[in-house]
């Protein structure tokens, strides 16, 4: 905690008088009809100091004696608030009697002071005290469900620019103790943009920036910081989780381009021959792969089959060396998203 601060003190006097407010003059009329004297003084102080601790030295600030004090039986006397504080007559000091709560009191409302008149007797004099209760940086930002994460499911095709809105954090305190900024942990899709509505409270949002890729970085576990402006500063958290939603954006890719065999005349049939193999990088059933031979020769239509799952090509009939000494067929690998991908498989018929 700051010690006392009086940043302002208004010398008692009538001279104090001059250009101090207007809402003063109903006062100063009061005063010049009773004949009284009275001063002014202001005082500056940092909210949530402990009890007994000095605003300020009131005897000194309005040139007023000790006896002075204890013989005018000075009281405080009138204004709200009066509570949060206590003149101790004997030491002529005015200290805190109660914790002052700058947001209890003042909430959004800057500068935030409390006033009160100090008043003595034989001769009556009436002094206004104001004390300005200066914002601590007591309450830090702080995002109304932070406990659970902000989650966003979004597509990998979602276009660059999309915006997310994102939750806005609160911080009671006031000025540069208030919410500044808002910082969005490093990544390479995503960045911030801040934005101020009319009445000046900041929010944000999330904009892709980069196109997404499910299936380099299916996941994105992020993190919103809200950062205020006091000394020390003190931010709030909240975690952004991205589930990066799959598009059939990849074609079934086989793992050759070309595969070939060898194959003995008069296989029997159902001999298996050879394994093609092809994966499809998407999930679920844009990644599920069925594979089929295609723009074969009428003859090697029946003469080989593929296994839809497995991949396994195996012999379905006669294989006739006089015929055909060799046999080249297309293999696809279908996704069930409808994307195609093909291969080549070169069979030589050793004799
Ligand atoms: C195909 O290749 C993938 C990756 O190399 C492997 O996990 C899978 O078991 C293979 N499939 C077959 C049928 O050999
Ligand atoms: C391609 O996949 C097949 C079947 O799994 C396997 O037998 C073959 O060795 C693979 N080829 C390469 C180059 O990995």
């Amino acid at each position: 905690m700051a010690p006392v601060r009086r940043l302002h003190y208004i010398s008692p006097g009538w001279e104090s008088f001059c250009g101090v407010r207007r809402r003063i003059g109903s006062l100063l009329l009061l005063l010049l009809a009773v004949n009284m004297v009275g001063g002014q003084i202001r005082y500056s102080i940092p909210e949530e100091m402990k009890k007994s601790s000095v605003i300020g030295n009131v005897a000194q600030d309005l040139g007023l004696d000790l006896k002075r004090l204890s013989s005018g039986q000075a009281r405080i006397v009138t204004g709200e608030n009066v509570h949060y504080t206590e003149l101790q007559k004997d030491k002529g000091i005015l200290v805190v009697n109660e914790r002052i709560d700058r947001e209890q009191l003042c909430g959004d409302v800057t500068p935030c002071s409390f006033s009160f008149e100090m008043i003595l007797e034989n001769p009556m004099e009436l002094h206004r005290i104001t004390v300005e209760v200066l914002d601590i940086n007591d309450h830090a930002p702080v995002f109304p469900n932070k406990d659970k994460p902000i989650s966003f499911e979004i597509s990998e095709s979602a276009a660059v620019g999309v915006r997310f809105p994102l939750q806005s954090a609160q911080d009671l305190d006031v000025g540069q103790n208030a919410l500044q900024n808002y910082i969005l942990s490093p990544n390479d899709n995503f960045i911030l943009k801040q934005h101020s509505n009319p009445d000046g409270r900041k929010y944000v949002e999330m904009v892709l920036q980069k196109p997404l890729d499910r299936e380099r970085h299916p996941h994105f576990s992020l993190k919103l910081i809200a950062v205020d402006g006091g000394t020390p500063q003190r931010s709030g958290t909240v975690n952004i989780d991205v589930t990066v939603l799959d598009a059939n954006d990849n074609i079934p890719v086989f793992n050759q381009s070309v595969y070939k065999a060898s194959v003995l005349e008069n296989t029997k049939t159902g001999t298996s021959i050879i394994t093609v193999n092809a994966t499809d990088a998407d999930s679920g059933s844009y990644g599920h792969i069925t594979y089929s031979l295609s723009e074969m020769k009428e003859s090697a239509a029946d003469i080989f089959r593929i296994n839809e799952n497995t991949g396994i090509i195996y012999v379905s009939g006669q294989i006739d060396y006089e015929k055909d000494k060799k046999y080249e067929l297309r293999v696809e690998a279908k996704d069930h998203g409808g994307l195609t991908g093909t291969s080549k498989v070169i069979f030589d018929v050793i004799d």
